[in-house]
């Protein structure tokens, strides 16, 4: 395997020089650059990244902390995160933490010890300190971390809203919300959201807390519907709640979207795929990912970033659960 001296020896150039094209530091004339170069190539050499790592304090990688691959919702930032990292030279590590503050801890030391560049972070642990005094940016992604890092999100409020007030407008007259964990920032917006669209509207409702899980859910809606079988209109705290209410509904002979309207949020292709297919609030998920990307890697090149916090706005997509205008 071709060792620096073996590029220095076939440049005609000192291991220094070499030294200096790889780590892009102090002045190599453009020739000589060149040179370094076309040796690498053609000795294929591979820099001993460790070393270089621990000399550049840099590694060009990406943390990103996720609280749970198996949520459509997640792969499809983590996508987003990936394509954007690679065009720019960075490789992602995923950390997928469980919602487990000690196992998320413990990825955050290994990413720090390995000297990642920077960390794109969707925890589930709003408020832990954790992240406030680090020596590499960080960006929140879809959760509020604390006020001094940045965030990339979508309308968790307007969303809530637009889900109930859909719902109202289509004729429901006693509506629940099957909302996400509470003390968590998006589950509890959306909710607010709701809440104010139906004390607005005047209208019967009920909330009762689940977990973004089909199992799980499905549970709480068939406790819910047993307790309030006039329940003629659910939001659904995301699409995999949606997945569980429509599921519980469809076994118990209800009829959707005729004896019961469900919304989502979300959008994961899931919800366009089910049968029936699910109206529900979209995210746009990817470009969530790509911004929060680009955003972080702006603060790892000391870019001026243009602001610091980023909401996307969400939109309605009607399907099959809600009945049709007019
Ligand atoms: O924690 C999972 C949920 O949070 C996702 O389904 C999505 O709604 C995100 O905001």
């Amino acid at each position: 395997m071709a060792t620096i001296r073996d590029v220095a020896k076939r440049a005609g150039v000192s291991v220094a020089t070499v030294s200096r094209v790889l780590n892009e530091t102090g002045y190599v004339h453009a020739d000589t650059k060149a040179a370094v170069i076309k040796a690498i190539k053609e000795l294929n050499y591979k820099p001993n990244y460790v070393a270089r790592s621990l000399y550049k304090k840099s590694s060009r990688l990406i943390g990103l902390i996720l609280p749970d691959i198996t949520n459509p919702f997640f792969p499809e930032l983590a996508r987003a995160v990936e394509d954007v990292a690679h065009q720019y030279g960075y490789t992602v590590v995923l950390c997928n933490s469980d919602g487990d503050l000690e196992k998320e801890k413990n990825y955050l030391d290994v990413l720090t010890q390995n000297h990642a560049d920077g960390l794109i972070v969707t925890t589930n642990r709003q408020n832990n300190m954790n992240y406030i005094d680090l020596d590499i940016p960080v960006v929140a992604l879809d959760r509020t971390l604390h006020e001094s890092i940045p965030e990339v999100r979508a309308d968790h409020y307007g969303g809530g809203k637009m889900a109930t007030e859909l719902l109202i407008q289509r004729g429901c007259t006693f509506i629940a919300h099957v909302r996400g964990p509470s003390q968590l920032g998006p589950a509890d917006e959306r909710c607010r959201g709701f809440v104010n669209a139906a004390e607005q509207a005047g209208i019967a409702y009920h909330i009762v807390e689940s977990q973004f899980d089909i199992p799980i859910s499905e549970q709480t809606v068939s406790e819910l519907l047993d307790t309030y079988p006039q329940i003629d209109g659910i939001f659904a705290g995301n699409d995999l709640i949606a997945v569980a209410a429509v599921k519980v509904a469809l076994k118990r002979g209800i009829s959707i979207p005729e004896e019961l309207q469900v919304v989502g949020f979300d959008g994961i292709p899931l919800s366009a795929c089910f049968y029936p297919a699910i109206t529900t609030i979209v995210q746009p998920i990817y470009e969530m990912g790509k911004w929060a990307t680009e955003l972080l890697i702006q603060l790892i090149t000391k870019k001026n970033i243009a602001a610091k916090t980023h909401c996307f706005p969400v939109k309605l997509a009607e399907r099959e659960t809600t009945k049709r205008m007019g």
